[in-house]
C-alpha cells in the first residue's frame, strides 16, 4: 500500500521555489557579524583588536557609541570612543553591541504582511535576545553570545514570507477565521513553510553552527529538538519577552508554549518572574534609546 501525499497544486509548487530562491538570493551574513564572531572565539584576540575592528567601519563604531552610551549600559554619555567602550564595557560586551549593530539594519525592516508598521521586529528580537542573554547568564554562562545572536534573528525567517504573507493577506484571513489555527501554521499551511524553518535555512546559508540553526528551526516546538537546550531557551526567552510587553503577540506564543521548557532548563518559577521584570525594564530603556533607527 503506498502513503497517499496530498498533490501540491502548481501554484504551491511555485511559491515554495519562489521563496527557496528568496533565500539563496539573501546577501551573505554581513561583514562584521562573522568577523566579530572569529574575535570573539578567538582566545588570543583582545579587546584592543576588537576596538581597532569596529572603528574602522563608522557606521557600526557610531552605533555602538551610541548603544554604549544609552542608560541600559548605565553608562550615559561617558564612553567618548569605541576604544573607551572596551576598557569601560570589556571585550565581550563590546562584541554583543557589535553584533547588536550588525544586524539591526537588516531587522529594522518593516513587514507589511505581518503588521509590523515600524521596527516592531526588531523590538521584539532585541527583546528576545535580551531575555536569552539573561537565561544563558543564569544556566549556560559560556554560550551568552550564542544567546543574543539566537534571539536577535529567530523570527528572520519573517523577512522572506513577509511579501507572500502580504500577498495572500486575505487566504490567511480565512483560514484563520474560525479561531482554531494560529498564524505558524497558516505560514505552513498556505506558504509551505513556516518562519522557523524558513529562519533556519537562513542560518545554513549563513553557515552558522548546526545548534544554533536547529535551535532556531524549533523555537516555538524545543521539544521536537532532541534536547537542543538554545531551543528551550530561545522558546522561554521569546515567552518572556512577549509577556513582558515587547509587542503583539503574532506568533501566540502565550498559546502555544510548550510545557515544560522551564523543567528541562532547571529554571524555577521565580527566576522566570525575576527575568521578566529585567527584561521589562530593559525593554522600556531599549524603546527609549535603542529603537533608534539603530
Ligand atoms: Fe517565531
Ligand atoms: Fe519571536
Amino acid at each position: 500500500m503506498t502513503l497517499h501525499q496530498p498533490t501540491e497544486t502548481l501554484e504551491q509548487q511555485d511559491l515554495k521555489e519562489k521563496i527557496k530562491k528568496a533565500v539563496n538570493d539573501l546577501p551573505p551574513m554581513p561583514a562584521v557579524i562573522l568577523k566579530i564572531q572569529q574575535l570573539l572565539f578567538d582566545p588570543n584576540s583582545t579587546a584592543q583588536q576588537v576596538a581597532d575592528f569596529i572603528e574602522a567601519d563608522q557606521a557600526i563604531a557610531a552605533q555602538v557609541l551610541k548603544m554604549a552610551n544609552s542608560t541600559y549600559y548605565g553608562m550615559s554619555g561617558k564612553v567618548s570612543s569605541v576604544h573607551h567602550a572596551a576598557v569601560i564595557l570589556g571585550f565581550k560586551t563590546l562584541g554583543e553591541l557589535c553584533t547588536i549593530a550588525g544586524f539591526s539594519d537588516l531587522m529594522g525592516n518593516k513587514l507589511p504582511g505581518y503588521g509590523y508598521h515600524s521596527d516592531e521586529l526588531w523590538k521584539h528580537s532585541l527583546a528576545v535576545a535580551g531575555a536569552a542573554r539573561i537565561i544563558a547568564e543564569k544556566i549556560y554562562p559560556q554560550r551568552i553570545h550564542e544567546a543574543l545572536t539566537a534571539g536577535l534573528i529567530h523570527d528572520i525567517g519573517k523577512l522572506i514570507l513577509d511579501p507572500y504573507v502580504l500577498e495572500q493577506r486575505e487566504t490567511f484571513d480565512a483560514f484563520m477565521e474560525d479561531g482554531n489555527q494560529t498564524f505558524l501554521e497558516a505560514e505552513k499551511q498556505i506558504l509551505g513553510r513556516d518562519h522557523a524553518e524558513i529562519a533556519s535555512e537562513i542560518c545554513t546559508h549563513w553557515k552558522f553552527p548546526e545548534s544554533l540553526t536547529l535551535a532556531i528551526k524549533y523555537h516555538h516546538h524545543p521539544s521536537l529538538s532532541h534536547g537542543n537546550e538554545m531551543a528551550f531557551m530561545l522558546h522561554l526567552a521569546d515567552y518572556i519577552a512577549v509577556l513582558s510587553g515587547s509587542g503583539y503577540d503574532l506568533d501566540e506564543v502565550l498559546d502555544i508554549r510548550e510545557e515544560g521548557t522551564e523543567e528541562f532548563l532547571d529554571i524555577h518559577q521565580n527566576d522566570v518572574k525575576s527575568i521578566s521584570s529585567e527584561v521589562l525594564a530593559s525593554i522600556f530603556k531599549i524603546e527609549e534609546e535603542l529603537s533608534i533607527s539603530i
